[in-house]
């Protein structure tokens, strides 16, 4: 197993260090055994530990919360964008219910566990937005706030969003919302459950799973239950998740010199623009997000330049603290994965898909899966099930999806060497050819060559450099390594192999 994330940008939540863990040394049993350190692996854990369930297991690949939780933009909401009246029309008003209940008991939850355990997070309540700068947007946004009423979550719709810096044609705004400093949570919660005797590891890939077994290279871990909160569901092909989930990478920036800004604004468009004000070794800085693409398949490679000038416009005097990436899990219905994985024993289940919503997305999967476990029932499963067809509100999506990956996975197996190895520039780097063969090289600024076969270890598809990241990014499920072919992203476990001259 290749170190995982070592050399990536940091994002500001990374300043707060989480503790750590040994490496699991030989196998073991639980109750329960929890795949992934990140949010969603830490609240199963402490809402099973609440419910009873005493020996749990948590097995990490690389460091607990190195994973898309240290790079999240932490707001806590049950507002998802636009979501409520496409859900009643594609999915109906029961499904709706539920999705809301289970996400506004998911950001009360965040409230009540720090105020009974205490944890200094920078927590605070704030009314959340969805805005939209056109005529067309607003009419959206508009039946949003309908939809949104009718559930009963108190949402309005308002004319005007005077914290931003331009004027908008509409918002939605949801009350009694949330943010906070994601890693402060997160790095307390790890502390508490290790304190009440959880047993953590790091540096312990699962490597596969058989019902309920799962397999690392320190031998077999077995548990009564097994949870897979990976990210993306780590096993290859058994369940054909990765025919329902795609990645989606954004940007954001920490700015300096900005006023703090009380709510939390997101562009009702993808790929628009999301703020919110943190507060980050004392100092207020103001969170700019901004783009969607899916990992793998940019033509642009220009996106950390333009957040910067979108910065430097809307915030003239201000300047960048911290400027990082992220990439999040999509379904094709928009609706988490959270419930039984069937293709493997009777208590195994799986959290993934979060939509870019992880924070109530993990709080629910919590809620749910230690439901499940301890009583057998939950009251809002039945919307997030990996059961469920939804062809109202995901075949599109999906049919799109499929033809993306083809086309990326023929362009890769048809891409041209640009040159020899020999020609690199220092910096510059791509498929090359070398020895009669396609391999991908990058030569460092100091010269140095690193040299890869570029094809992911997931299910093989030809892999693409991102010139921006420096890193080779696989448009099929999008998976990313560095250049020298270590892990940065899953679903891949495995390091590319090495090639070229030694
Ligand atoms: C740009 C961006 C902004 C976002 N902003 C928000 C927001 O404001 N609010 C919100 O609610 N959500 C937001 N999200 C989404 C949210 O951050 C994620 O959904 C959430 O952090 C996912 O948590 P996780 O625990 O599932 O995954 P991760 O944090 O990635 O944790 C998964 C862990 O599993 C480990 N792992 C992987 N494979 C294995 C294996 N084989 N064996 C053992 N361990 C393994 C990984 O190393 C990792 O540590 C955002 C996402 C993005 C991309
Ligand atoms: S991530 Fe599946 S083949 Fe690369």
């Amino acid at each position: 197993m290749a170190s995982m994330g070592k050399d990536r940008v940091q994002s500001c939540w990374q300043t707060v260090r989480p503790p750590e863990f040994p490496k699991l040394d030989c196998g073991c049993n639980a109750d329960a055994v929890i795949v992934g350190g990140g949010m969603c692996g830490l609240l199963c854990a402490y809402e099973l530990l609440q419910k009873g369930v005493r020996s749990l297991v948590i097995l990490e690949a690389d460091r607990i919360l190195s994973g898309t939780t240290a790079r999240t933009a932490g707001k806590i909401t049950s507002q998802h964008g636009l979501i409520y009246a496409a859900l009643e029309k594609g999915m109906g008003p029961r499904a709706a219910q539920q999705y809301a209940r289970a996400n506004e008991e998911a950001v009360s939850r965040f409230a009540q566990i720090i105020r009974e355990e205490k944890i200094d997070c920078d927590f605070s309540s704030c009314d959340a937005y969805v805005y939209s700068c056109t005529q067309e947007g607003a009419e959206r946004v508009k039946a949003e706030a309908e939809a949104a009423g009718r559930l009963g979550l108190g949402a309005e719709f308002a004319t005007e969003c005077g914290e931003l810096p331009f004027p908008v044609k509409g918002a939605v705004r949801f009350p009694r919302q949330a943010r906070f400093h994601p890693m402060k949570f997160a790095c307390r919660l790890a502390e508490i459950l290790r304190d009440r005797g959880v047993k953590i590891y790091e540096h312990t890939p699962a490597v596969a799973l058989n019902d309920n077994r799962v397999l690392t290279r320190a031998g077999c871990v077995y548990g009564k239950n097994v949870l897979l909160c990976s990210h993306y569901p780590f096993t290859n092909l058994r369940g054909f998740y990765f025919t329902r989930i795609v990645q989606s990478r954004s940007y954001l920036a920490a700015l300096r010199g900005v006023p703090e800004i009380s709510g939390i604004y997101l562009d009702c468009e993808e790929a628009g623009l999301s703020f919110r004000s943190a507060s980050v070794g004392g100092e207020s800085l103001l969170l700019l997000g901004w783009g969607a693409h899916q990992t793998g398949h940019e033509t642009d490679v220009s996106h950390y330049k333009k957040l910067k000038e979108k910065a430097r416009k809307l915030y003239p005097v201000s300047s960048v603290a911290f400027c990082w990436s992220a990439q999040d899990c999509m379904t094709d219905d928009r609706i988490p994965l959270i419930g039984r994985y069937r293709q493997f024993g009777d208590r195994v289940y799986v959290a993934t898909g979060f939509n870019k919503w992880g924070m109530t997305g993990s709080m629910a999967a919590a809620e749910i899966l230690s439901d499940r476990i301890t009583s057998g029932k939950s009251g809002t499963a039945e919307v997030f099930s990996p059961d469920r067809v939804n062809f109202k509100m995901g075949a599109k999506n999906f049919f799109q999806t499929a033809a993306d990956a083809t086309a990326s996975l023929l362009r890769g197996y048809a891409e041209v060497p640009k040159g020899s190895v020999a020609e690199l520039k220092d910096g510059e780097g791509g498929i090359a050819a070398f020895a009669g063969d396609k391999i991908g090289a990058y030569r460092g600024t100091d010269g140095s060559l690193h040299a890869v076969r570029p094809v992911c270890t997931h299910l093989h598809c030809p892999l693409r450099w991102n010139p921006e990241e420096n890193t080779w990014d696989c448009p099929c499920h999008g998976s990313r390594f560095d250049a020298d072919g270590n892990v940065l992203e899953g679903p891949a476990f495995l390091p590319l192999e090495k090639r070229g001259p030694d």
